[in-house]
């Protein structure tokens, strides 16, 4: 069984900006960390390019939808090569599959008898492309409109017939499937969704009438499909995309349900509701875990157009490179809570972490390695011993990082990794081998030392690979390691660092970020 990612299938109103760089690059750390555990990934990551919000974008620009969203999702699909995203499926909402997929799943949950013709009354988010509860005080602006919180726009009247979904059908189903504590990472959010099913959960209408940018509904004309209803059976039909038939009987036969859909805190509504009793309406799995992260801010501040602090993450990544962005996103933030991105503070971390103690920790074995043992690797001829303190440090530490990926807690797995180097460093301190050496009686235990350093530098470049893969391939070229491999355990053991290897002349791992202006050696 394979192990199936998603990203959320991104809007293609804009380009990519930070928040969905910060999503995909959170799932490609984990579709690798999964890959290194010897299993089998499909990753799959895509757009959304339906709706009200795309057709209003296109026609704002004087351009037909379509072409918009051939060169939106031309961006995405840029953007993430550029950040070097491993994914393995890109699913497109505009596709013939996709639309096919879509005819499939609606005959099967109108078999279900769980679709009917209602009436739509209420206040429409374009931003979000739903329907609010309004509350009286709380969301009427001074003019009497109701406006989103999260786009900061006034909400529109809407009065219409609909297609509607059962969804008050499946309210035991929903229950149960969110009283298990591990559907709904974190679990705070978890909380979130089970007061909100408490409520009691309302049909919702899945098509809308008078809107032309969307998939037709067969059978009921001028009805297109509610972007969401769509857009969600798009991870159905990136499992289906597999060069044969589309064809809704083959799921059963494919990698489907999903392990793990990771989504902002803002639609997990979407995915921990409307989407399972969509599922069990039409007779197929539900997906296996949500994760809802937090969102980003910049500077302390919501980012926003207007306010001129949107973080374009093509312009991060020219400015400082990928891998200190990759860290700071995933190590700095915890992924479940909201994180905030400061120049200052991004500064700071790069430099303590990268420069100064992974990379001098690696930078000063290296040298006195060269300098002490013929330009190698320490040999010696007794054995080495793995209850030695930096090999049960690492050892720990390994451990530490698996379990900590495995729930997506980047942050705790990344401040094991740098805790293991502060403490190799203060090792070297504390064994002060440069004063050893010059006691010929002393050099076997300098080579010692020096080869648990080099072992431990060797153990952090193995578990950097899900996080930031190139930092983590220099560090083991610079220890004449290969880094190109497929799982890791088999390299996750104390002392397979080759005795006697020749060590190249070392290079900063990492130039130290001066003014904001830095180039990733
Ligand atoms: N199209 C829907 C998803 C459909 S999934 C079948 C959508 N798209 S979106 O482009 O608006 O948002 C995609 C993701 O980006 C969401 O998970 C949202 O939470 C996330 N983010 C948007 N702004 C963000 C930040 N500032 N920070 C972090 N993530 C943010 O919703």
């Amino acid at each position: 069984m394979s192990f199936v990612i998603t990203t959320p299938l991104y809007y293609v109103n804009d380009k990519p900006h930070l928040g969905s760089t910060y999503t995909t690059l959170a799932c490609d750390a984990l579709a690798r960390f999964h890959r290194l555990e010897g299993e089998k990934v499909i990753f799959i990551t895509g757009v959304d390019e339906h709706g009200q919000k795309i057709q209003r974008k296109a026609e704002s620009l004087h351009t037909n939808p379509q072409q918009h969203c051939d060169q939106i999702t031309r961006s995405y699909i840029d953007q993430w090569k550029s950040w070097h995203i491993t994914y393995d499926r890109f699913v497109r909402t505009t596709s013939k599959n996709h639309q096919n997929l879509v005819n499939q799943f609606f005959s099967r949950v109108k078999s279900s008898n769980d679709i009917y013709i209602g009436h739509q009354t209420g206040w429409y988010c374009v931003g979000c492309e739903e329907y609010k509860d309004v509350e009286e005080d709380k969301d009427i602006e001074e003019d009497n409109k109701p406006f989103c919180t999260i786009h900061q726009k006034q909400l529109e009247w809407r009065d219409e017939e609909n297609l509607f979904f059962r969804l008050s059908k499946y309210q035991s189903h929903i229950e149960d499937l969110i009283a298990d504590n591990d559907f709904i990472l974190p679990t705070s959010r978890a909380n979130e969704i089970r007061n909100f099913v408490q409520t009691g959960l309302k049909d919702f209408s899945i098509s809308r009438v008078n809107l032309s940018w969307g998939i037709p509904v067969p059978g009921f004309k001028g009805h297109t499909f509610y972007v969401w209803f769509d857009a969600l059976l798009g991870y159905l039909t990136a499992i289906l995309d597999d060069g044969y038939e589309i064809d809704i009987e083959r799921l059963n036969q494919l990698e489907w349900p999903a392990s793990i859909h990771v989504i902002g805190k803002d639609i997990i509504r979407f995915h921990a509701v409307y989407w399972p009793a969509m599922l069990i309406s039409a007779g197929l799995e539900v997906p296996k875990q949500l994760f809802g992260h937090g969102f980003l801010t910049s500077e302390g501040r919501k980012m926003g157009k207007s306010l001129g602090n949107v973080l374009d993450p093509t312009q991060l990544l020219k400015t400082y490179g990928n891998e200190p962005i990759r860290w700071f996103l995933l190590s700095d933030i915890q992924f479940g809570n909201d994180g905030d991105f400061q120049q200052r503070r991004f500064i700071d971390l790069v430099n303590n972490d990268l420069a100064n103690t992974i990379g001098n920790m690696l930078n000063r074995s290296v040298s006195m390695s060269r300098k002490w043992f013929n330009n190698s690797v320490p040999s010696f001829n007794y054995s080495l011993s793995d209850n030695s303190i930096l090999a049960t440090k690492s050892l720990d530490s390994i451990e530490i990082v698996r379990t900590n990926l495995r729930y997506l807690r980047f942050h705790e797995a990344s401040s094991s990794i740098v805790n293991l180097a502060k403490y190799a460093n203060v090792f070297i301190n504390e064994q002060e081998p440069w004063k050893k050496i010059k006691d010929q009686s002393q050099t076997k235990e300098v080579a010692m030392i020096i080869y648990e350093v080099l072992e431990t530098a060797r153990i952090i470049g193995v578990m950097l690979t899900p996080l930031v893969p190139n930092l983590s391939s220099k560090i083991l070229t610079q220890l004449s390691c290969e880094s190109d491999y497929k799982e890791w355990q088999t390299k996750l053991q104390w002392g397979l660092l080759k005795q006697g290897s020749i060590l190249p002349k070392p290079e900063p791992l990492i130039t130290k970020i001066e003014t904001g202006i830095h180039n990733e050696k």
